[in-house]
């Protein structure tokens, strides 16, 4: 099965999400367009957090700049292809990670929302539980549904705020999947326990 993580805005998590889910399924990962090398990739950042690199399909795009990926594919006078993002053929589980959020541009005609759409595959949104998340969360919730996009679910990443979480679960009509704390050390172990502490698998099969 195919997982597609999603978030509500960019620098929130969805990386580490994701890589502690393709471990943890023994799954998979596929980021399609990666945008911004100079500080390193997200499919390198999974490898450090437990994936093995041989699990880790290479990008249909690596850009340079860390912008939105329709301007970073025009900086580097690249034409990104929808076509080349159809979703890859593997054998078991994929998890599929999305740049920036819902809204953002892969091409100047398509946005992210619109690409999750076309794969029809399940999404889990990523949000912070911090102040502001309500309002993130909602909208993206509603922009994934008004586009047709079936929802897993939500995945919180922060300190508990549990009014939040349980205020965007019932306005959102959305499952709550878990909340990753804030992990300090944070490696492929310390990851590896939060998960399995925090999540329930079966929710993801
Ligand atoms: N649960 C966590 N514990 C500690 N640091 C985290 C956690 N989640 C994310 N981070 C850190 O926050 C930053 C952004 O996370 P990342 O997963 O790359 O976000 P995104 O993929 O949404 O852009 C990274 O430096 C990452 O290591
Ligand atoms: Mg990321």
């Amino acid at each position: 099965m195919t997982i597609v993580v999603t978030g509500t805005d960019t620098d929130i998590g969805k990386t580490v999400f994701a890589a502690g889910l393709t471990a943890a399924r023994g799954a998979r990962y596929w980021k399609p367009v990666q945008a911004g090398l100079a500080d390193g990739s997200d499919a390198a950042s999974v490898v450090t957090l437990g994936v093995p690199a041989d699990h880790v399909l290479p990008e249909a795009y690596r850009l340079t700049t860390p912008c939105s990926p329709h301007l970073a594919a025009e900086i580097d006078d690249v034409t990104i292809d929808p076509e080349r993002l159809t979703l890859p053929e593997v054998d078991g589980p994929l998890v599929v990670e999305g740049a920036g959020g819902v809204m953002v541009p892969v091409t100047r005609d398509l946005i992210f929302a619109d690409l999750f759409a076309r794969w029809g595959k399940p999404v889990v949104l990523v949000a912070r539980t911090g102040l502001g998340t309500i309002n993130h969360s909602l909208l993206s919730i509603e922009a994934l549904r008004s586009r047709g996009v079936p929802i897993l679910g939500i995945a919180f990443i922060g300190d508990a705020v549990e009014d939040s979480e349980a205020t965007i679960a019932a306005l959102g009509k959305i499952r709550r999947l878990g909340r990753l704390p804030r992990l300090d050390p944070l490696n492929a172990a310390t990851l590896a326990a939060a998960f399995a502490a925090n999540f329930d698998l079966e929710a993801f099969r």
